[in-house]
């Protein structure tokens, strides 16, 4: 790994008598993984600059220099031709030297009133900022596609399950809509958590401020930032901003998990209520009758490194004195691989949700196992007048009745139901189909296909 990083000498100079070892070089230097803040680093620099010339504490000449260098920088980083070096530690070294290499003293004037401390908080915000609008446009065309399956299948019939068992039937819609209420939450989260984010720590210097008269608001509106942070302590060394972004990320990866729990069972030939796009899925090396669900396979495991990335953040906090600690360079690794995981599983899913093909068929025979009807019967006794509880011990004798004979609530003849009840009458069929049962759970929330034709148009309308 070592060999790609020509040697060099340490940017931070004179006051050392022997050298780091290479060991102690590796083991410390960011070059490796923060080399891809290099875009927000630059951009950061730039308003740096542009500030400190505007406050004339460079000259417009330096200006003009660095914005030369870093313009031909940033063609090198794109076509793959900088060199990086483990020597110079990180991103921001690696720049900087380059700059100077590049224009001479301006790139050495470049880091006046700053310290590698408020940059990397900077760019780590910058970066985030740009993760959480992407992972929001993510989230959006994932929730459209699965309102889309839900419209298509408003009126499709399955069992819902509690406890794993056969509860009541519901539609596969208000199914898919559930989970587009999770992803919807999910979305408050992260443009909540981007509201902190998007404040710059650029300013705080080292960690006291600065003694040069700076213009911390001018770099804010040059970078977009809606506020500047209020405490150079806390803007140096706190990360919450990337924990809370860690457990908003892990809530949506637990809910992408839950609903790959689902695609699994749904898919396995046992229950057969979907199939899964061949894109999406696997054979296996030995026995060729498979197509295993990979993708959602996949998905459930990546949630566990997902949540495991939110404790180290947690971990890596909370022993930190203020104000900066090398402690948090470790942030970047599990924040990135965090990112990198959201965004392909979202992407994925907004892909493969288009590509799930459900079977109705399948869904409503197993919808007509296990007595789904039977709150339908105790509440049809209830409007009859019988108190529920009554009403509920009525229907289980019926149940009963059903197993020992091997049949559905709904295949009882009339004379045969009124043995549990003689309130029962001729009306009492309409209520035990599968079809009556949603459609009489018509209220805002309920499974009826009528509000889940109007919940995807409130849905439709927000989403836009
Ligand atoms: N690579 C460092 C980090 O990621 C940059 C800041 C280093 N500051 C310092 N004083 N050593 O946190």
């Amino acid at each position: 790994m070592t060999d790609q990083f020509a040697k060099k000498d340490q940017a931070w100079s004179a006051r050392f008598s022997e050298p780091v070892s290479d060991l102690v070089k590796r083991y410390t230097a960011s070059v490796f993984f923060d080399k891809r803040l290099a875009h927000v680093d630059i951009l950061g620099s730039l308003a740096h600059a542009e500030m400190l010339a505007a406050q004339k504490i460079i000259s417009d000449q330096d200006l003009a220099d660095i914005r030369r260098g870093m313009a031909c920088i940033l063609a090198e980083i794109d076509s793959g031709q900088f060199e990086w070096l483990l020597d110079l530690e990180d991103v921001h070294l690696n720049i900087e030297k380059r700059l100077t290499e590049l224009v001479g003293d301006a790139g050495k004037r470049l880091h006046t009133g700053r310290s590698r401390n408020d940059q990397v908080a900077t760019d780590i915000r910058l970066y985030m900022r740009g993760a959480i609008d992407d992972i929001l446009g993510l989230l959006k065309a994932l929730r459209v596609a699965l309102v889309d399956l839900a419209e298509t299948h408003a009126d499709t019939l399955l069992p819902g399950f509690t406890h794993m068992q056969v509860a009541q039937p519901v539609t596969f819609g208000h199914h898919m809509l559930a989970y587009v209420e999770m992803f919807g939450r999910d979305a408050e989260r992260m443009a909540d958590c981007r509201k902190r984010v998007n404040r710059l720590p650029l300013g705080s210097a080292a960690l006291a401020g600065t003694t040069f008269p700076i213009d911390r608001e001018r770099v804010a509106k040059t970078l977009g930032f809606d506020d500047v942070c209020h405490n150079s302590l806390d803007a140096v060394s706190d990360r919450d901003f990337a924990i809370e972004f860690c457990a908003a990320a892990a809530l949506v990866m637990t809910h992408i998990s839950r609903l790959s729990e689902e695609l699994v069972i749904w898919m396995s030939p046992r229950v057969g209520f979907i199939d899964i796009a061949d894109r999406f899925c696997t054979g296996s090396s030995i026995m060729p009758q498979k197509k295993n669900p990979d993708v959602p396979e996949l998905a459930r495991g990546k949630t566990g490194r997902v949540n495991g990335h939110l404790i180290s953040l947690l971990t890596l906090m909370k022993g930190q004195p203020l104000a900066y600690n090398k402690d948090n360079q470790e942030d970047k690794e599990p924040l990135f691989d965090t990112v990198d995981t959201l965004v392909d599983t979202l992407r994925i899913f907004a892909d493969m949700a288009g590509g799930i093909a459900v079977r109705p068929e399948a869904m409503r025979a197993a919808a007509l196992q296990g007595y789904a009807t039977a709150t339908d019967l105790a509440d049809y006794l209830v409007k009859k007048g019988l108190p529920f509880r009554d009403a509920h011990e009525a229907v289980a004798h019926a149940v009963r009745a059903c197993e020992q004979k091997g049949c559905d609530l709904a295949d009882l003849s009339l004379d045969e139901l009124r043995q549990f009840s003689a309130l029962i009458d001729t009306d009492v069929h309409a209520v035990l189909t599968l079809e009556g049962s949603v459609a009489a759970r018509n209220h805002v929330g309920g499974t009826a296909p009528e509000q889940v034709r109007a919940a995807i148009r409130r849905l439709r309308a927000a989403l836009g």
